[in-house]
C-alpha cells in the first residue's frame, strides 16, 4: 500500500513517514519546503534503510497534483501540508485561507480523479476554541478564534459534505492537541524558523543557550500552578496514530472525527519542571503576561481513538522532554540548510 504524504517533510510528516516505513508501507511525499527542507526525509531514508522519494511541488497547484497521482499508485494520502503559525495568520488571513484550503480541495478533486478515496486530514484541538469543559470529547460545539484556526475549521466542514455526498470516500479528521519531542534517534525533529512560538522548541532553545529566558505567559490562570495547562504529546504516539487511521480509512468508508491527545493536563511549569530533571539542566524562566488569545486549559478525552482506532498514546512526559533536548542538543542548527 502507498500512502502519499503531503507536507512530509514537516516535523509531523517526517515522523510519519518513518513509520509508515517501518511498518512496511511505500511512501511518497509533496512538500513545497515552505517550512521544511529534503534533509529531513533524507534522514528517514538513512533512520528506516527505505525509500520516501520528495516531491518539491505545490498541493495547491492541480498540475503537480496530477503528475504526483500519474507518476504513482496513491492508495491512501495523509494531508499534512499546511500554514500553521498562529500570529502569522492573523496578520496574513488571505495567504493562510487560500493555501490551508485550495490544498484541501484541490487534493480531494484530484484524488477522486484518480480513484483513490481514502484520505486522513490534519487537523488541531484549535477548533474547540475556547469551549471551556473538559476534557473535550470530538462532538464538544467548536468555533476558532484566528485565522488559522477556521482553515482547520472550514477544511473538516468541507471533508465532511464531500464525505456525504459521495459514499465511496473515507476520511478521517485528526486534532491533534500539542506535539513535541522528537524520534528517539535526535535525527529529526522539529526545526522552527526564527524565534519559536511554541513552549517545548523555546524551552530547548534556552537550555542550548540560544535563547536567555523563557517567559512564562501568566501565572494567574485558574489552573493548579496559575500557569497554562495543555495536552502535550509524543510526536512518534502522534506518528502512530496516523498509522491507526490509515488502517481505519482503508477499511471504513464515510467521515470520522479523532482526538489524538494522552488525555492528560500539563503547565506550562510542570513541562519546565520535568524538562529540567529529565535533562539535567536549568531553564531561567520569568513571569510576564498572558499571551492574547491563550485559553487556561485544554486536554482531550482520548477515549474514541483508543476505541475505534485501537491507538493509545504511551510515552510520558519524561521521554518527550528527553527525546525533545535529544534532538536540539544534537542539532543546534536543526538541519542546518535553511
Ligand atoms: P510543518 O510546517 O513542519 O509541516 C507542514 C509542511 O507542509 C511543511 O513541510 C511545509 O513546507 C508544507 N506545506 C505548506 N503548504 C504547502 C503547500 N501548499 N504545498 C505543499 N507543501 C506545503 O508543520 P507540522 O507541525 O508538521 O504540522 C503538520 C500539519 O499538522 C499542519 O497542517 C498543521 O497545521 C497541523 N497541526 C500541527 C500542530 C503542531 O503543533 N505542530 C498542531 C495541530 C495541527
Ligand atoms: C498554539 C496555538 C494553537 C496550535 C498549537 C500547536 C496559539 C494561541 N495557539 O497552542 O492554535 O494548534 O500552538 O501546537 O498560538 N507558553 C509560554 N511561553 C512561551 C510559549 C508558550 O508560557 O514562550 C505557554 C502558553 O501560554 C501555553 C503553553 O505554554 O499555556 C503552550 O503554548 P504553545 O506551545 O504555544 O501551544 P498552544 O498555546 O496550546
Amino acid at each position: 500500500m502507498r500512502v502519499l504524504l503531503t507536507g512530509g517533510a514537516g516535523y509531523i510528516g517526517s515522523h510519519t513517514a518513518l513509520c509508515l516505513l517501518e511498518a512496511g508501507y511505500d511512501v511518497v511525499a509533496l512538500d513545497n519546503l515552505s517550512n521544511s527542507c529534503p534533509e529531513a526525509l533524507r534522514r528517514v531514508e538513512e533512520l528506516t534503510g527505505k525509500k520516501a522519494p520528495l516531491i518539491v511541488g505545490d498541493c495547491t497547484d492541480e498540475a503537480t497534483l496530477e503528475n504526483v497521482f500519474s507518476q504513482y499508485k496513491i492508495d491512501a494520502v495523509i494531508h499534512f501540508a499546511g500554514l500553521k503559525a498562529v500570529g502569522e495568520s492573523v496578520a496574513k488571513p488571505l495567504e493562510y485561507y487560500q493555501n490551508n484550503l485550495d490544498a484541501t480541495m484541490m487534493l480531494c478533486r484530484v484524488m477522486k480523479k484518480h480513484g483513490c478515496e481514502a484520505l486522513v486530514f490534519s487537523s488541531s484541538a484549535t477548533v474547540y476554541g475556547t469551549y471551556p469543559e473538559m476534557p473535550l470529547r470530538e462532538d464538544c460545539p467548536t468555533g476558532c478564534t484566528n485565522p488559522y484556526g477556521w482553515t482547520k475549521w472550514i477544511s473538516e466542514r468541507i471533508l465532511t459534505d464531500i464525505a456525504h455526498a459521495d459514499p465511496t470516500r473515507s476520511f478521517v479528521l485528526l486534532r491533534y492537541f500539542n506535539p513535541i519531542g522528537a524520534h528517539e534517534s535526535g535525527r529529526i525533529g522539529e526545526d522552527p524558523s526564527g524565534i519559536p512560538n511554541n513552549l517545548m522548541p523555546y524551552v530547548c532553545q534556552v537550555a542550548s543557550g540560544k535563547l536567555k529566558q523563557l517567559s512564562v505567559f501568566g501565572d494567574d490562570y485558574p489552573t493548579k500552578d496559575g500557569t497554562g495547562e495543555r495536552d502535550y504529546i509524543h510526536v512518534m504516539d502522534l506518528a502512530e496514530g496516523h498509522l491507526a487511521a490509515i488502517r481505519y480509512a482503508a477499511s471504513h468508508k464515510g467521515v470520522e472525527v479523532f482526538n489524538l491527545g494522552t488525555g492528560e493536563a500539563y503547565s506550562v511549569l510542570n513541562l519546565v519542571h520535568a524538562f529540567e530533571k529529565a535533562n539535567g539542566l536549568t531553564i531561567p524562566y520569568r513571569i510576564t503576561e498572558r499571551r492574547p488569545g491563550d485559553i487556561p486549559v485544554c486536554y482531550a478525552d482520548p477515549k474514541k481513538a483508543a476505541e475505534k482506532l485501537g491507538w493509545t498514546a504511551k510515552r510520558d512526559l519524561t521521554t518527550m522532554c528527553r527525546d525533545a533536548w535529544n534532538w536540539q542538543k544534537n542539532n543546534p542548527l536543526g538541519y542546518n540548510v535553511k
